[in-house]
């Protein structure tokens, strides 16, 4: 195929340095990015590392139990004695109930063991506020609709900005073949949006939760593929692809490619797009044919409620 641009090697030395300070700096980003990660996500089950019951219990909640009562087993059980203690969560689980909180003795518990911090002078949750106490005595729901909403969109905005320009640099490299190329400079789109779609569902079910490693994982490696190949061909591009007589090294893809057509992949692949194809067209048939139907009732029923 003939190239009617000029390759990431031939590129002016100028070119150059705007690539690689723009990649550089992007890589320190994710890098921070993942660092912050394991500090928030990776402490939600009180463990440090990034775990499935992590990502579980910052999306969808721990819902066995309420923040309260984690904390007071956790980084709160030097406050109070182990009555006093077993009182609130004793407390919590008959409901929280506001006519119980005195006949308990809880308030009192409250008072002198936690209010001397959760006040409302203090950065920590106010618990001489009924209603604060009240919020944290319930079921932990993980995060918010609202948080979702807010953080799905930057995510989708800043990130897609993000694969433009490291896509668009990888698309002047010329050491894969076109299909390998698409398939590395279209896969974190996909993945984008697979995972921002999971954040949803394990907020959902819980069982989703291993969605959201799956597109994170893919993003990062199609983060690294592309960035490693285009800063070989701007700097190292004999060292990296030619071998010691100076011809060119088998393109990596091509070798993938033939040990992909070797273990039968090739014809799974084409084989699994065809059964997508036929539960979407199935799909599509039931939509029209039962799910249309019941929205139109749906709807009538709505109307029907409002006059
Ligand atoms: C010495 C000060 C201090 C005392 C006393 C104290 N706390 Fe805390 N509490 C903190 C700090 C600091 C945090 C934030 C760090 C953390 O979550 O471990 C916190 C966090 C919490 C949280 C989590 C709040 C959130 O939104 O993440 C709960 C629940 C809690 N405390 C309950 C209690 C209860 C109940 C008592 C009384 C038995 C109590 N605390 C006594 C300092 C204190």
């Amino acid at each position: 195929m003939a190239r009617e641009f000029s390759s990431l090697k031939q590129m002016d030395t100028p070119v150059k340095v705007l690539f690689t300070g723009y990649l550089s700096t992007v890589a320190v980003g994710y890098l921070v990015a993942l660092i912050q990660i394991l500090f928030t996500h990776g402490m939600a089950d009180g463990k440090f590392g990034l775990s499935i019951d992590d990502i579980v219990y910052s999306y969808y909640g721990n819902r066995s139990g309420s923040l309260l009562e984690t904390k007071l087993n956790g980084s709160m059980k030097e406050n109070a004695s182990d009555k006093e203690r077993f009182a609130i969560i004793q407390w919590v689980r008959d409901g929280a109930d506001q006519d119980d909180f005195a006949d308990a003795g809880v308030d009192k518990i409250i008072q002198e063991r936690c209010v001397m911090c959760h006040n409302k002078d203090a950065p920590v949750p106010d618990l001489s506020d009924f209603k604060v106490l009240k919020e944290l005595a319930s079921e932990d729901q993980g995060a918010t609709f609202s948080s979702l909403t807010r953080v799905s969109h930057i995510h989708l905005f800043g990130i897609s900005f993000i694969f433009m320009f490291v896509g668009l640099i990888f698309t002047f490299s010329e050491t894969s073949t076109t299909k390998y190329k698409c398939i590395a400079i279209g896969m974190p789109y996909a993945f984008l949006l697979v995972d921002i779609l999971s954040w949803w569902l394990t907020k959902l079910n819980p069982m989703f939760a291993w969605l959201v490693i799956i597109a994170g994982g893919g993003m990062a490696v199609s983060f690294a593929f592309m960035w490693t190949v285009s800063v070989a061909e701007m700097w190292a591009y004999d060292k990296v692809f030619l071998d010691a007589e100076g011809q060119h090294r088998p393109k990596w893809s091509t070798i993938v490619e033939a040990r992909f057509k070797q273990i039968g992949g090739e014809a799974l692949a084409k084989k699994s797009f065809e059964l997508l194809k036929q539960a979407g067209v199935y799909g599509w048939s039931q939509f029209q044919s039962r799910g249309l139907p019941l929205l139109k009732e749906l709807y009538l029923k709505i109307i029907k409620k409002d006059k």
